[in-house]
């Protein structure tokens, strides 16, 4: 029953009334394993007590101040933050879209510092950025930009992921920056390579660009490391945050350094919401968690086994297996969408990543006994489907 909120995305089919741990349940009472997440969000799982304690306490004391003013919550979360991201600076919005969207101000205002022509932002095909209308045209689909949406705004050229040939001529004078996923989510589960990624960056810094990494997906642990270009060993300049990031308070985050510490000025980026002190609280709940010792080792564990046991299954159904941590896509001959569905009425929770493409994208606290019983449920599904 969709009453009267918009089906944007087509697939109301239960209300979830209570969730706990990797479990959420149903007004009929019954449960289901989330491999959702919330589409990334829940990293710590549902009604985890340090996040509940953490956003009562903060409840009680302030929800919100504006940023005219500064928060001790906002404060404290900022310096741990970038202290683990090793990140210089902190832009807070309310979502990734909105992240992305002060990267792109950033970017551009970046290039425009050396020459106003230098406004070119080179993004991936298949990748995705967001629903705002730049953050549209910056995805590199062009599903994403039909007629019905026009004008789209110019400055944004799409290069092949992994492709070493697309990098001798995408970068020239006009491009101020390269924005990439590294582990492109909606686009399909696609890994980038690292020793792309690093010539990507390479030939990017050489025409005087930076680099974001749109981390709203692959950040806050969900690919085993605190942030995937970690992994690439890329060293962004800036990199976008959201989904986990406050473990279900709305929240995004540009962070920023070096040399794209000194452009924004007072008055260039705002945001009523963002950072507010509720959101913090959970941010700091989240970090403080994610850092504890073997947090992320259990989210790449958890990973490997999920991918290795699907893999072991040797359904002919199943074409390839992939991903980094606890972000997973698992490309298969039947209707990913039918999957999904049936997956649901069978008591677990999944995403798609493409018409063809199942995506788990699992609380970071899963184990392998819980893995197991979401995963019993796949196969099943699976081998009932065709
Ligand atoms: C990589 C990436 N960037 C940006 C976004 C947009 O985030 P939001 O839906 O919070 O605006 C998403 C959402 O899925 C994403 O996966």
């Amino acid at each position: 029953m969709a009453g009267k909120v918009a089906n944007n995305f087509g697939s109301f089919q239960v209300t979830f009334v209570k969730g706990k741990g990797v479990y959420l349940t149903d007004t009929n009472g019954k449960k289901y394993i989330d491999f959702v997440s919330g589409i990334g969000v829940n990293c710590l799982g549902h009604n985890r007590p340090s996040l509940v304690k953490a956003l009562k306490k903060q409840v009680q004391k302030e929800i919100h101040i504006s940023n005219y003013y500064l928060s001790d919550v906002g404060l404290e979360f900022a310096d741990k933050l970038l202290a683990v991201t090793k990140m210089e600076k902190a832009f807070f919005g309310n979502s990734g879209a909105e992240a992305n969207e002060a990267a792109i101000k950033l970017a551009r205002k970046y290039g425009w510092m050396q020459n106003p022509k230098k406004q070119t932002i080179v993004t991936l095909e298949k990748s995705f950025h967001g629903r705002t209308v730049a953050t549209l045209k910056a995805t590199g689909q062009e599903k994403f930009h039909p007629a019905c949406f026009e004008p789209f705004p110019e400055g944004f050229k799409y290069i092949k992921a992994n492709d070493y040939e697309a990098l001798k001529t995408a970068f020239d004078d006009s491009v101020c920056a390269l924005m990439m996923e590294c582990v492109q989510g909606e686009g399909g589960v696609n890994i980038i390579d690292a020793d792309w990624a690093k010539k990507a960056a390479e030939a990017a810094r050489a025409c005087g660009a930076i680099v974001i990494a749109d981390e709203v997906q692959t950040g806050i642990g969900r690919t085993g490391t605190f942030l995937a270009s970690e992994q690439l060993g890329i060293e962004p300049e800036v990199v976008t945050l959201a989904k986990g990031i406050a473990g279900g308070v709305p929240m995004g985050a540009c962070l920023y350094r070096g040399k794209a510490s000194e452009v924004f000025v007072a008055g260039d980026h705002q945001s009523t919401f963002g950072g507010n002190p509720l959101a913090c609280a959970g941010g700091l709940a989240v970090l403080s968690e994610l850092t504890s010792d073997g947090f992320l080792k259990n989210v790449q564990e958890t990973g490997e086994y999920i991918r290795n046991t699907i893999r072991s299954w040797n359904l002919p159904c199943v074409k390839e297996v992939r991903g980094k941590g606890l972000m997973i896509g698992i490309d298969i001959t039947q209707s990913a969408g039918e999957v999904q569905k049936k997956c649901l009425e069978n008591g677990l929770c999944i995403s798609t990543a493409g018409p063809n493409t199942s995506r788990f994208l699992p609380p970071l606290i899963l184990t392998k006994k819980e893995a197991d019983a979401g995963l019993a449920i796949y196969k099943s599904v699976l081998e009932s489907t065709k």
